[in-house]
């Protein structure tokens, strides 16, 4: 039962910059929604109940796009605009079902994660990092929380990338592999490509134990400095807790990246029968060009 989600919503952003300087990077719209709600979106489908938001200064854009907005409601309403008015009403998270917490300082993904200990109430959480954004036919933290057992400890959506790019992950260290699932016997936070154990790597999608934050509390530095998620899971792998990949059915983009947001936009607009003609004859210009 995975009924808590946890969003770490507190980076700068800074690879988006300028168009993150006075908008947090989550609020950045992919067709016509922000990353950070096609993330609450998939948690939704996937059955989640109580959303923790990690939030930082700045990030007020993120609480008030959830909240419901009465001003803007009541003129819909007026207008009879109802179809935009539905749209804007579905977004809200039922009140008493969001927590917003404060991280002070930007001190890594685990330090994020452990600032929510004292709200997890349930065995097993789930993380979702808003910047994957993941189009499948079922949504991929569904997909994971009906495949998960207890057997599976700490589980992590993974896919295959190339070499050059495998120093940007955690990378699992595989013992063998049964049909979706991959059994870890090993994780290591941004190898250098001669030292990654595999090309199998850890996109931001996970079903977390609570004993998780044991070794989180214990605040050790990782790679670049920061408290790593992916050190406190090998501490528990080496502690018995198993370690799960997951390979999900379905594609993902990565939008913390200017090109992973790009193919983001442009997959959604091809599978949108009313974009799909535009991408086309743009496609076909951009083709007579070069
Ligand atoms: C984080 C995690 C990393 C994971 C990645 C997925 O890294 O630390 O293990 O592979 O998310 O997107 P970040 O992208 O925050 O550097």
């Amino acid at each position: 039962m995975i009924k808590t989600a946890v969003f770490p919503v507190a980076g700068l952003g800074s690879r988006f910059l300028p168009a993150t300087k006075a908008i947090p990077k989550e609020m950045l719209v992919v067709i016509d929604k922000p990353l950070i709600q096609y993330a609450v979106e998939e948690a939704k489908a996937a059955g989640i109940e109580k959303f923790i938001f990690i939030t930082s200064q700045g990030k007020e854009a993120i609480e008030d796009h959830f909240d419901s907005h009465s001003a803007l409601e009541s003129v819909l309403q007026a207008r009879g605009k109802t179809e935009d008015l539905e749209k804007i009403c579905s977004i809200r998270i039922p009140e008493g079902q969001a927590l917003f917490i404060r991280q002070h300082e930007p001190l890594g993904l685990g330090h994020a994660v452990w600032c929510a200990r004292h709200y997890i109430q349930e065995e097993s959480f789930a993380l979702l990092l808003a910047d994957d954004l993941i189009q499948a036919h079922k949504s991929c933290l569904k997909q994971m929380v009906e495949s998960y057992n207890d057997d599976d400890g700490n589980m992590v959506a993974v896919i295959d990338v190339p070499e050059s790019e495998i120093n940007r992950y955690g990378v699992l260290d595989i013992a063998r592999q049964s049909g979706a699932k991959v059994v870890a016997r090993g994780v290591v936070e941004k190898p250098s490509s001669a030292n990654a154990p595999s090309s199998t790597a850890i996109i931001g999608r996970y079903i977390l134990r609570k004993s998780i934050f044991g070794p989180l509390g214990l605040k050790k530095q990782g790679a670049g400095g920061e408290i790593q998620l992916t050190d406190a899971l090998q501490t528990l792998l080496a502690s018995d807790t198993p370690l799960t990949g997951f390979r999900f059915k379905g594609d993902r983009y990565d939008c913390g990246t200017k090109i992973g947001w790009l193919q983001a936009n442009l997959a959604l607009a091809a599978s949108d029968p009313e974009l799909r003609p535009y991408l086309q004859s743009v496609m076909v210009t951009l083709n007579k060009a070069s």
